[in-house]
């Protein structure tokens, strides 16, 4: 039995050596070197090539590198049977509500403002926002929305939450589905998108739900750039409606040096780095889940399929 790594663009050397480190003996190919494709039960996967796995007989298991699953799911060649699974780690966690926070302060005390500022030589002060008066809303209230959910209420801010089912949540103000998504986003001076990117949050961040936000909301997209209609962002900010917009995440990473975005004074941009997966945190999990294939037993964070997340 053989585990395939398959992570092109991505330098897959730490997660082979903490896989050696943490389960000694496993028979380890990374893609695309040779191997026996009938001897492979469990892959780790990132970004592999479309249809890829359709060709082993024997593939029980993908698990993803990272929280998202998209990459794999939006394979129509993914073979019927098998398995796949997320990353939930905490540091993983912590470092996406350390990064949402940072933005949020950076928006409301106008930091971006002031780094332009200053290669101007400007002294222009103005007035701030604080937290107590700003309601942010977070869109997907899974593993990672909760967590910035609760660090932006320990900070002071007053937070607003919407998933697909119904939260109970503490401290959050929460709503659910389609129809109530009108009344959660009128209370968003600031959004995040926290989403899993699925059928039908593609292209949810655009003008027509732009519209439903109060004048002045600023913009956070920490999910994935498949879920923005860019040229209705770009639209909404030059009215004057939105404020401005922090993105991590872009249709085509890394974002093309001609894309309109890194000119836009408006729009602050990070190279899909909110939180970036760390191998030794990581590799436990994976390695627990392949001796949970092994002697078929429950598999920890299992996507569901069918939904998408
Ligand atoms: P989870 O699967 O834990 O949570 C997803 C949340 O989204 C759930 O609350 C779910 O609702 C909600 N949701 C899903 N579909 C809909 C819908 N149609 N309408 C309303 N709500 C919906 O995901 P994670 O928190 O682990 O991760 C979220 C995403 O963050 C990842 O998929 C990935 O794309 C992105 N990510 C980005 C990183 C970066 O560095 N920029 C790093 C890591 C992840 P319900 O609870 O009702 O099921
Ligand atoms: C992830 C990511 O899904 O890095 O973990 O975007």
């Amino acid at each position: 039995m053989s585990v395939l790594v398959v992570c092109p663009g991505k330098d897959p050397e730490n997660w082979v050596n903490e896989l050696r480190n943490q389960h000694p003996g496993m028979n380890i190919y990374v893609y695309p070197e040779d191997h026996d494709k009938e001897e492979v039960e469990f892959a780790l996967a990132w970004n592999h090539p479309r249809g890829l796995f359709k060709n082993y007989p024997n593939l029980k298991v993908i698990a993803s590198m990272g929280a998202g699953v998209d990459h794999i799911l939006s394979d129509s060649g993914l073979p019927e049977e098998v398995a796949v699974t997320k990353v939930v780690d905490d540091m993983l966690t912590q470092d996406m509500s350390d990064f949402v926070l940072s933005q949020v302060m950076n928006h409301i005390r106008g930091l971006h403002y002031y780094t332009k500022a200053q290669k101007e030589k400007k002294w222009d002060r103005f007035q701030y926002q604080r937290p107590k008066d700003t309601q942010v809303g977070i869109m997907g209230l899974g593993v990672l929305g909760n967590a910035v959910a609760d660090k932006l209420d320990k900070n002071g801010f007053r937070v607003y939450g919407w998933s697909r089912t119904e939260k109970n949540c503490e401290n959050v103000t929460s709503f659910h589905g389609k129809e109530q998504m009108e009344e959660f986003l009128q209370n968003c001076d600031i959004l995040i998108c926290l989403l899993p990117l699925t059928q039908d949050t593609e292209n949810i961040l655009n003008a027509d739900l732009f519209d439903m936000l109060p004048e002045g909301a600023y913009i956070i997209n920490v999910a994935r750039g498949q879920h923005l209609v860019e040229h209705d962002l770009m639209e909404m900010i030059d009215s004057g409606h939105l404020s401005g917009a922090s993105l991590d995440v872009f249709r085509e990473e890394p974002l093309p040096e001609e894309h309109p975005f890194w000119e836009h004074e408006k729009i602050n941009i990070t190279p899909h780095i909110a939180s970036l997966t760390n191998p030794k945190s990581v590799v436990p999990q994976i390695v627990e889940n392949y001796e949970r294939m092994m002697e078929n037993e429950p598999l920890k964070n299992k996507v569901e399929i069918d939904k998408g997340y």
